[in-house]
Order: C-alpha cells, then sequence, then structure tokens
C-alpha cells in the first residue's frame, strides 16, 4: 500500500475554536501583528513549533502515575538516566528544565569572553547563551546550506574544511565544537554520519570536545537510514547510538524528539565538567535527579524516548512532512528544499517577491497566513536573526527569510494539512495583496518573541 497512515489511534482530543477572518485581522492588529503574542485559542492550526506541542502516549500518560516525587533519588531519575545513558551513551545524565537550561549550564561552565563556539547553526537560544557569555557563536554550514533550493540529502553539514581553519587559528579558544542534529536554523536539515565523522577526527586532532545537540536525534537518525550509504534498513535506535558514540556529550531539548511537553538533558563524559555543572545546577534548576522537573515529567520523557525511535512512527513523521512539501511543490509555492523532519519552510523572499528585506517579507508573510487562514507559522529570518542597524548592507539579513510551518508530534491528522495545504495555496495565488511590516518595538535580544510591528 502506498498510503502511510497515522500510527495510533485517538483517546483523547481537544476542540478547536473556529474564527473568521475578520476577527483575525482584529487580533493579529491587537497583537502588534506578531504571532507569538496570540492567545492559542485564537488560532485554528498552531504551526509555530514542534517544541513541547506532541501528544503524549498513553504509555506516557500511565508512566505519569508512575512519577515518584522524592526531593533526592527518586526511581523516577534512575528510570530517565537508564532511557537516556541507553541511547546517548555518555557516563553523566543531568536533567533540566528545558534544552535552553542545559545551554545556559554549559556555557555559564565552560565559556570566556575569548571563547568561540563553532557548529553547523546554532539555534537562536544557542546563539543567545554562547553570546552571553561574551562568546563568539560561529556558523559554519557546508556551502551548500545556504542556498534554498538543493537537492543535496545532508545540508545540516558542518563545513569541515571551515571547522578546521577554526580549530588551527585558534587554538585553546574553542572549548568545544557543537553539531545540530538536526539542522533547525538550517532547514531542519539532518547531518551524515561520515560528516558527523569528519567533525570527531577533527576534534580528536585539535583536542576538542564533540557536543551534540539532539533535539531532534531520532528525525537525523531516520534521514541517515534512508539517504546514507551503508545504512539502508538499519534499526534507527541503532543509527542514534552510533551517532552519540562520536561524540563527548549532548545537549537535548527533551519537548522534541522525547515527545516531552517539557524537559531537557545535558550528558557528557567529563566527569569534572559534569560536576562543575551539578554545583551551578543546584543553584538555578534544582538537585541533580530532578534538574527543574517533577518525577513524572522524567518517567514520561523515559518513555518517549523509546517510542521515537520506533521506524513506524518516524517513517510516518518524515512522510507527513514530506507530504505537505509534495502538495505545496506541486502548486509552485517556493520552499526550502530537501523538506526538514519536522517541519516545510516557505520561502520568504521568493514569496514575497514584492517585498523588499526591510519589509519583513516572511514575517509578513507568517501574519497574512494567520489572517487568512487561521494556521500560526515561525518566521526564521530577517526579524529573528537580522541586524537591520548594520552599517553594511551584507550584515543586515541573513541568508535567507523563511517561515517554518513546523508540525507538532501526533497531532494533527493529515486533513488538517490538507486544509494548511490549501491555505497556502490561495494565498500563493493572492501574494502580492500581502502588506510589508515594520518595527514599532524592536527588543534587543529575541527580537522575534516579543516584538511589535505596524503595517507600511
Ligand atoms: N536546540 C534546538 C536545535 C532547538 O530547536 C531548540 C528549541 C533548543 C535547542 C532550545 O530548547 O526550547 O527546550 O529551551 N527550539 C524550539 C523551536 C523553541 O521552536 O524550534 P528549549
Amino acid at each position: 500500500m502506498k498510503t502511510v497512515f497515522e500510527p495510533f489511534r485517538i483517546k483523547s482530543v481537544e476542540p478547536i475554536r473556529l474564527t473568521t477572518a475578520a476577527e483575525r485581522r482584529q487580533l493579529i492588529r491587537e497583537a502588534g501583528f506578531n504571532p507569538f503574542r496570540l492567545h492559542a485559542e485564537d488560532v485554528q492550526i498552531d504551526l509555530l513549533t514542534d517544541s513541547g506541542t506532541g501528544a503524549m502516549s498513553s504509555e506516557q500518560w500511565a508512566a505519569v502515575m508512575r512519577g515518584d516525587e522524592s526531593y533526592a533519588g527518586a526511581r523516577s531519575f534512575f528510570r530517565f538516566e537508564e532511557a537516556v545513558r541507553s541511547i546517548f551513551g555518555h557516563k553523566h545524565v543531568i536533567p533540566t528544565h528545558q534544552g535552553r537550561a542545559a545551554e545556559k549550564l554549559l556555557c555559564s561552565t565552560c565559556l570566556q569572553a575569548d571563547s568561540i563556539v563553532p557548529g553547523n547553526t546554532h539555534f537562536d537560544t544557542t546563539r543567545a547563551n554562547i553570546e552571553h557569555t561574551g562568546a563568539r557563536a560561529l556558523d559554519l554550514p557546508i556551502p551548500e546550506a545556504r542556498k534554498v533550493r538543493s537537492e543535496h540529502p545532508f545540508k545540516g553539514n558542518i563545513d569541515l574544511e571551515a571547522l578546521e581553519e577554526c580549530l588551527k587559528h585558534h587554538p585553546g579558544r574553542v572549548p568545544f565544537v557543537l553539531v545540530t542534529v538536526t539542522n533547525n536554523s538550517g532547514g531542519g536539515q539532518p547531518v551524515s554520519m561520515a560528516n558527523l565523522k569528519g567533525a570527531r577526527a577533527l576534534c580528536d586532532k585539535y583536542h576538542v570536545p564533540l557536543l551534540l545537540d539532539a533535539a531532534r536525534f531520532a528525525e537525523n537518525a531516520w534521514f541517515i537510514r534512508e539517504r546514507e550509504a551503508g545504512y539502508e534498513g538499519h534499526p534507527p535506535e541503532e543509527i542514534a547510538r552510533e551517532l552519540f558514540s562520536l561524540s563527548d556529550g549532548a545537549m537535548m531539548s527533551m519537548k522534541k524528539d522525547a515527545f516531552g511537553n517539557m524537559g531537557g538533558v545535558l550528558t557528557l563524559n567529563d566527569g569534572e565538567l559534569a560536576s562543575q555543572v551539578r554545583n551551578l545546577l543546584i543553584l538555578t534548576e534544582g538537585f541533580p535527579t530532578y534538574g527543574g522537573l517533577s518525577g513524572r515529567d522524567l518517567d514520561a520523557l523515559a518513555v518517549g524516548l523509546r517510542e521515537i525511535l520506533d521506524p513506524d512512527y518516524l517513517q510516518y513523521r518524515i512522510r507527513s512532512t514530506a507530504y505537505v512539501g509534495w502538495h505545496l511543490e506541486a502548486a509552485g509555492v517556493p520552499l526550502l528544499t530537501p523538506f526538514g523532519g519536522h517541519a516545510v519552510y516557505l520561502d520568504g523572499r521568493a514569496f514575497c517577491d514584492h517585498l523588499s528585506n526591510e519589509q519583513f517579507p516572511g514575517w509578513s508573510l507568517s501574519v497574512a497566513l494567520y489572517c487568512h487562514a487561521g494556521v500560526r507559522a515561525c518566521e526564521i529570518g530577517n526579524v529573528m536573526f537580522g541586524h537591520p542597524e548594520a552599517e553594511k548592507e551584507e550584515d543586515r539579513w541573513p541568508v535567507m527569510d523563511l517561515v517554518r510551518l513546523a508540525i507538532p508530534r501526533r497531532v494533527y491528522t493529515q486533513s488538517h494539512m490538507d486544509y494548511v495545504i490549501e491555505a497556502i495555496t490561495e494565498l500563493y495565488e493572492m501574494r502580492h495583496e500581502i502588506r510589508g511590516l515594520k518595527f514599532v518595538d524592536r527588543p534587543a535580544v529575541l527580537p522575534h518573541f516579543t516584538a511589535t510591528f505596524a503595517e507600511v
């Protein structure tokens, strides 16, 4: 059979409030034309993020009831530790309340003002946490990653030549290299095993630890199985173990590929570093066996980590994301290719080719999509990464101005996606009516979360 259906049945449902276009135009105006400022109730299909928005399974809910809420040494922690260690393999497992808490702990512990952290493309919170210490976050994606349209199967790869240059020219200044799997800011693109092996070899040569940002490690493992020679048909769990075995530690937002609504983890082999991190963890997150999470969260995450590597789930996950991409592509909508694992990305500049960079084509498109159909998406482009104040034109705008349609895990069915496809196709036909925007208020850090805009 060609049809890949959702490999689950629905046991509990949450109603969606339907709204009219007129209502939505009023609501987005009140929200300062920022979809982050909308009330979730006013959104019909929420593709803002795949983070923490997944549906837990009945086994996860059962695990919630097993949660041990003891302050220290809870059973839940040991089940969590075992689940993480069985895949990641690192010696020390440190729970945190979400991914950025792990980033903050690691960056505060091992970065200095003259440090450099190279990576394929750092996620925005990772970059912000690195830069908060005064250090430099250096993105070294392969050149192919800068092209919106490409057939490269592993556009998430790190540029190994550029990485070697960096390691060679800055001895003692690189506390670790960070590879994000899959590369979210670069379009949800996977990193190949061969590329990670190359990064490992360089890290060995220059005696620098290699860490993974593993938020979407299972989706990356599936792409390796589908696209990399030598891995066809291999169990995703085996591929994931091999990925982690090439690293010295990992940070993970467990709100993605652990089916968690909240949670994160930092794993390390270095015992000295782990104890420094734990000392800070006690100050900011909590005791080392819960790290800001409830026992019930730890138990749900332990089950989620096992479920995410189910090949039937991963096949459905990657195919159902591609389904959206195929249909939009057939309608001529400009997209980033190949399609990502957790999201399809619209090319904001090509979609709104009547708007200049200063008018934020991607952001304006996300606002128009909300008004047209009540679909909320997230710009990853000029607003998120731009520096409108920069002197040189080339420093002002990021290479791509994308709108991410991030698909929550196990939440929406194919007809929800058919609605999204229809909405975007219609909007594309009337794209020249989309109005540009300008800042009213632009916060200095992570502006997209709270900025407000006006129509130009
Ligand atoms: N790393 C990556 C690759 C991420 O995508 C995220 C979050 C984080 C780290 C931070 O984790 O949110 O648990 O603190 N990404 C979300 C997104 C917010 O929408 O892509 P967190």
